[in-house]
């Protein structure tokens, strides 16, 4: 089916709107793309800072048959896609953050918001919403609080890129789709792997009050975490449980 693309000046989040519209009966494939977000949300109720200008803010409407278990590799192909589109484009290197953030350097440049619905018959999913992020251009004034020493732009200076905007757009969204309907799934998460810059890695893991210790030993096929602790014993951690620092 079509890809039917929407761009926005202003709206409070594409995830919120695009929600509304899926309730509503919008079909698979539609897309929505703001030049500015007042309500960006980010993972964990954190918000995204999302001004005008300097970047993409964008979600993809799936209705996927899919439980809820595989939409995380959803988000995986997402970030793939995003990883993949911003080398081709702009000629610079990315890495993965598990589970769905995306670094140059050490500075966070996009991250990806998947949410579902789920269908009270069957458990599957009545929609899945990817929603992405991107700095594109370091904003002017630069980047409020802390965001200043951890996220950055794909270019660190600040100029109106739309040419370079849609560009990165457009690829995303024919890399992501081209996942979609062929979902190797192993060779995106062969793919993940290769960008991730977490495996082989000490790593803290906040659970609850407790910071434990670990190594981040491998992305298993479910897009999971697998981790040792100090005693020698393993766990897979999903994205939902844990907060990860990097040691
Ligand atoms: C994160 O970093 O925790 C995820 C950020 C996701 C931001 C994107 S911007 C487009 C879409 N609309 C939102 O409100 N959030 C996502």
């Amino acid at each position: 089916n079509a890809l039917s693309i929407t761009v926005q000046n202003l709206v409070t989040s594409t995830n919120t709107v695009l929600k509304e519209w899926a309730v509503h009966g919008a079909p698979e494939g539609t897309i929505l793309i703001a030049e500015e977000q007042t309500q960006g949300r980010g993972r964990m109720g954190r918000p995204f800072y999302s001004p005008a200008k300097t970047g993409i803010y964008m979600s993809i409407l799936l209705r996927p048959a899919l439980g809820l278990d595989d939409s995380v590799l959803l988000t995986t192909s997402a970030a793939v896609a995003v990883s993949n589109a911003i080398e081709e484009v702009t000629g610079c290197q990315t890495k993965i953050k598990w589970v769905n953030d995306i670094y140059i350097k050490d500075k966070k440049v996009c991250g990806i918001l998947t949410e579902g619905s789920v269908c009270l018959e069957g458990g599957g999913l009545e929609y899945c919403i990817v929603g992405i992020g991107i700095n594109v251009s370091r904003p002017e004034g630069d980047f409020p609080g802390k965001l200043r020493h951890t996220a950055d732009g794909i270019f660190s200076n600040s100029k109106d890129s739309i040419g370079l905007r849609s560009r990165l757009a457009a690829t995303i969204i024919n890399n992501f789709w081209a996942y979609y309907k062929n979902p190797f799934h192993d060779n995106i998460l062969t793919e993940y792997r290769n960008r991730s810059f977490i495996i082989g890695k000490e790593i803290e893991i906040l659970s609850g009050d407790t910071l434990q210790q670990a190594t981040a030993v491998d992305i298993d096929t479910r897009a999971r975490l697998v981790v040792r602790y100090q005693d020698g014993t393993q766990k897979i951690l999903t994205s939902g449980d844990v907060s990860i620092k990097y040691t």
